[in-house]
């Protein structure tokens, strides 16, 4: 049974899918299957991000209404070693929740690893009928916005029962955090989830997006690896930010 990774926010633009992909392909380089599934119906993006739209026939939603079988919706990612995608359906508000939970656990059947990139946003039917055991992965910037819509999103997973949520602050500067005294310590207490990692704002990931690859290079990606290595069980500390 693999692990079912669900990467989430309050906010939009915080950098869910940047970080679904990176880590993703951070569990590829260590010899993971892993299945990425774009859950954000009507807005479905990791396509794009990993160059393989031309190739998309089928989706999630195709799934979901029982038209087609798992293995015809998933589709390969070129490049990396052991990466597929499934497709969000193009039309929103399509996802089932009692059927999307079933689907997500069937799907940690078949791979090593299960990367939810769950849409923005406080609606609780992505998450109430998903496994006890899913780890969240609760993404945020550091200003007090995504801050506060961490918090909101924590609290909807607690009430919900799920107790394995970690915070990823995304898109850390330390200039700015010096410069407007960003105290990283208010922003995972006021989070009211454990930090996970720290991810550097770095210009690699423009790069990355503009190539249609997963993020591999820089120190946001060698951040990302850290945090898959840290999901993985492995005892990596986190580095003083000022060295991040
Ligand atoms: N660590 C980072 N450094 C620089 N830019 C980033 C970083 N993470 C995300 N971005 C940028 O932020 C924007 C939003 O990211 P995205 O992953 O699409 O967010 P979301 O999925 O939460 O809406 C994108 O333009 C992306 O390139
Ligand atoms: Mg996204």
């Amino acid at each position: 049974m693999g692990k079912l990774i669900v990467v989430t926010s309050g906010k939009g633009g915080v950098g869910k899918s940047t970080v679904s992909t990176g880590i993703a392909s951070a569990f590829c380089s260590m010899n993971k299957s892993v299945l990425l599934v774009d859950a954000d119906e009507g807005l479905r993006c990791l396509d794009l991000m990993l160059s393989i739209s031309d190739k998309l026939v089928f989706d999630m939603g195709d799934i979901l209404s029982g038209n087609v079988d798992i293995d015809k919706a998933v589709n390969k990612v070129d490049g990396e070693k052991s990466l597929y995608l499934l497709a969000a359906p193009s039309t929103p508000c399509s996802i089932n929740g009692e059927a999307f939970g079933s689907l997500m656990f069937e799907l940690q059947e078949k791979y090593d690893y299960v990367i939810v990139d769950c849409p923005a946003g406080i609606d609780d039917k992505y998450y109430v009928c998903l496994p006890k055991g899913s780890e969240f992965l609760i993404v945020t910037n550091c200003d007090a916005v995504s801050g506060r819509s961490a918090f909101e999103i924590t609290s909807l997973l607690s009430t919900l029962g799920f107790v394995n949520k970690r915070l990823l602050l995304n898109r850390f500067d330390k200039k700015t955090a010096r410069q407007f005294k960003v105290l990283v310590d208010d922003i995972i207490d006021n989070s009211g989830s454990r930090l996970l990692a720290v991810i550097p704002e770095d210009s690699q990931v423009k790069v990355a997006a503009a190539k249609g690859k997963a993020l591999k290079l820089g120190r946001a990606a060698m951040a990302l690896y850290r945090t898959a290595a840290r999901i993985e069980g492995s005892d990596v500390p986190l580095p003083k930010l000022n060295k991040i």
